[in-house]
């Protein structure tokens, strides 16, 4: 059957490829779409400054944009994606948790909250049960599941794919990332071109706990962090889409860059439709990945892996996504799409 879905902060940068994404989508139908204040009875075309490279679909062009509140939200609609700033997702997801409506969310708060699921799930589906805990504990009708941040969801599919056969002992990365990710308000020109800029206020720190939580085990009551010791440097460079990332990662058990490639050569995507053939892409050539010709790996859902060498205690690799599709909207629908498998829609 198909699951009728809201869009919060559907005008945005992730926004706008939550719609791309989910018109048409063969589980979800659009059915109401919210906004800041400014953009409220307003047509979607009109207040959506329109910036995705396919058109924007007819039969949500003219839709008009609700307020972000769970009373303008039918009742009928069983799936609430929300990419709101995050100040505003920690005020309103709860409101709408509480009336019942299931959330699945790109916004930063409550990621790390110990009754919240943070849900890559290629990587550790099993998470998403944390959520009869949470039911337990908040006494919501509804529920509210987590994407991670677009710069972790970028290193974790291959530094799990590591884990699982060298036990990861501590991972050191830094990153350049491009300026969709700071949405559309976020970098002006003038502070970003012919520039870098080696700092992306608290992106560090998510990158530090979320890839800890995402790693980690869960045993049916909560999450037990990964031990892993994970330290990042973030950096915002003048492309426009697809976060390039350096990792170097130490393992407990004795690795080479061949060991490595193999093992995440295998990595294998799992059966929900947004979820790519291919997880992982391993490229041979030394200067691959590079953001404007691999960010599109699989349809934007994969990531792309190469530069591979030993280093004392582990490897060195880079690896690129596509920040606003496997980063945020492709990652919402995706887990969007396992709720509705496991049953919880
Ligand atoms: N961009 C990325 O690559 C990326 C990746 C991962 C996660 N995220 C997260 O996803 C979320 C959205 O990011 P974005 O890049 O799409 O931001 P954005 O381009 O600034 O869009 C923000 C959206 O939220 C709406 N909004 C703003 N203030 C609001 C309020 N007070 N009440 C209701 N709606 C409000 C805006 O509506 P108006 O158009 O009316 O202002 C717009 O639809 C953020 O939490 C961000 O951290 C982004």
């Amino acid at each position: 059957m198909t699951v009728r879905v809201g869009v919060l902060g559907a005008t945005g940068a992730v926004g706008q490829r939550l719609i791309q994404l989910l018109d048409p989508h063969p589980e979800f139908e659009i059915a109401a779409l919210t906004a800041s204040d400014a953009s409220v009875g307003e047509t979607y075309k009109d207040a959506a400054k329109w910036r995705v490279n396919s058109p924007i679909p007819e039969d949500v062009a003219g839709l008009e944009v609700r307020a972000t509140d769970p009373d303008s939200v039918p009742d009928d609609v069983g799936l609430i994606f929300s990419s709101l700033p995050s100040s505003v997702g920690a005020e309103v997801e709860p409101e709408f948790c509480e009336a019942g409506y299931t959330v699945s969310s790109n916004s930063s708060n409550a990621r790390m909250d110990e009754d919240v699921p943070l849900i890559i799930p290629e990587v550790n589906a099993d998470h998403v049960d944390l959520l009869e805990v949470q039911r337990d504990e908040r006494g919501w009708d509804g529920a509210l599941l987590k994407n991670p941040n677009c710069s972790t969801i970028t290193m974790v599919p291959p530094l799990a794919a590591l884990d699982r056969e060298f036990d990861l002992t501590d991972v050191r990365v830094s990153t350049l990332q491009a300026v969709s990710g700071a949405g559309y308000s976020g970098v002006t020109s003038m502070e970003i071109i012919d520039n870098a800029i080696p700092h992306i206020g608290g992106e560090e720190q998510k990158m530090e706990s979320e890839s800890r939580k995402l790693l980690g085990s869960f045993d049916g009551a909560e999450v037990q962090l990964n031990e892993m010791d994970v330290a990042a440097s973030c950096n915002r460079i003048p492309t426009l889409d697809g976060h390039l990332e350096n990792v170097w990662a130490d393992t407990a058990e004795d690795i080479s860059a061949a060991d490595a490639e193999a093992a995440m050569e295998s990595v294998t995507g799992i059966d929900l439709p947004s979820s790519p053939e291919k997880l992982i892409t391993v490229f041979e050539e030394p200067d691959r990945p590079q953001p404007r010709l691999d960010r599109n790996v699989e349809d934007g859902m994969g990531v792309a892996v190469g530069g591979f060498r030993e280093t004392t205690d582990g490897v060195q690799f880079n690896c690129l996504a596509h920040n606003t599709m496997r980063g945020a909207a492709g990652a919402s629908v995706l887990n969007g799409e396992l709720l509705n498998k496991r049953g919880y829609l």
